[in-house]
């Protein structure tokens, strides 16, 4: 790339020229949520790609993210700037072993949390996110017997909320997992009027310290309605840029990780960068490419999900 060229002024000369949207999850870079079109928890972003008119869908998150993209708008080109953006959590369950596992619960309905592969998903009944994990087991009836994966931690909060007793797949996120309650405990003595926040993915002792737990969207809402001026963040960093944008008064400081780790940084969504936008929209490539058939069963269980969270 041309060390002149002004990156922002020509994606957007792109988009235009192409008929393209970029989709961005809040846990990208800042200057790549400041060029989105589309800012969003991964519900948000799922019903943006089922509802866009855009010939092209450029999608700033993982992969798994711009499957559902391309599994809700087949006819369009889905773009991912780096194909290797994947998900510690959708690693964590292998479509042929969860195969297996649902083997041995035949009478049982299967929810998957949306991150996990689009094969993991053509195994399910209904996909879910974290901002409708509870409300989608819900819309169940109370005696219906539900496989849940693979995130074993909102398995937990959702089976604590719902008092429904779930089958978990022993999933979870590198980076909700290596929060430390003690350096937690420590900032919050420093700063005893910050609210604590966290995300479902987080551990269940994470979880229970928190003054409010949702979905990244759901946790940007919160900290613009609460009144507190200090939040203390537990998930993936990114989502800060956001929180200040929209109470610039206000200070929000990332939970603290344990000492093995230096960040809350997702690795696979800062993979994303500025120039890897830049070259996909200007090459159209790398593009997602899912088979006819992995398309059609997985569309049934997202489309559940969004008519239940419509
Ligand atoms: P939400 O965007 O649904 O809050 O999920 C967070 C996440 O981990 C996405 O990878
Ligand atoms: Fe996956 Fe965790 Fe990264 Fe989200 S934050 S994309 S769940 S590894």
């Amino acid at each position: 790339i041309d060390p002149n060229l002004d990156l922002v002024e020509e994606i957007n000369r792109l988009k235009k020229e192409k008929n393209a949207v970029i989709l961005a999850h809040y846990y990208q870079e800042s200057e790549i949520q400041d060029l989105a079109d589309y800012i969003g928890d991964s519900l948000g972003l799922s019903q943006q790609a089922a509802k866009t008119d855009a010939d092209v869908i450029v999608f700033a998150g993982v992969h798994f993210m711009a499957e559902t993209a391309k599994i809700l708008s087949p006819s369009k080109k889905v773009l991912l700037p780096d194909l290797k953006a994947g998900c510690s959590l959708s690693d964590s369950c292998p479509p042929h072993l969860f195969a297996k596992f649902k083997e041995k619960y035949p009478d049982h309905l299967v929810i998957t949390y949306v991150n996990c592969t689009a094969e993991l998903k053509a195994l399910s009944d209904i996909v879910c996110t974290s901002s409708n994990a509870v409300q989608i087991v819900e819309s169940l009836p109370a005696d219906q017997k539900i496989i849940f994966g693979p995130d074993r931690n909102l398995g937990d909060y959702v089976k604590k909320k719902t008092g429904r007793d779930l089958v978990l797949w022993n999933g979870a996120c590198m980076v909700h997992e290596i929060f430390s309650q003690e350096r937690i405990d420590a900032l919050r003595a420093e700063h005893p009027d910050a609210k604590f926040i966290a995300h479902p993915e987080c551990e269940e002792h994470i979880l229970a310290q928190a003054d409010y737990i949702g979905s990244t969207s759901g946790m940007l809402k919160f900290t613009i309605e609460d009144p507190a001026d200090t939040f203390i963040v537990a998930t993936e960093s990114g989502i800060l840029h956001q929180m200040q944008k929209a109470s610039p008064a206000k200070t929000f400081i990332p939970a603290p990780p344990n000492n093995m780790c230096a960040c809350n940084d997702c690795p696979h969504m800062k993979l994303n960068t500025l120039e890897k936008l830049y070259n996909c929209l200007y090459y159209e490539s790398p593009e997602i490419i899912l088979s006819e058939d992995i398309i059609q069963r997985a569309q049934k269980p997202i489309e559940r999900m969004l008519e239940i969270s419509a």
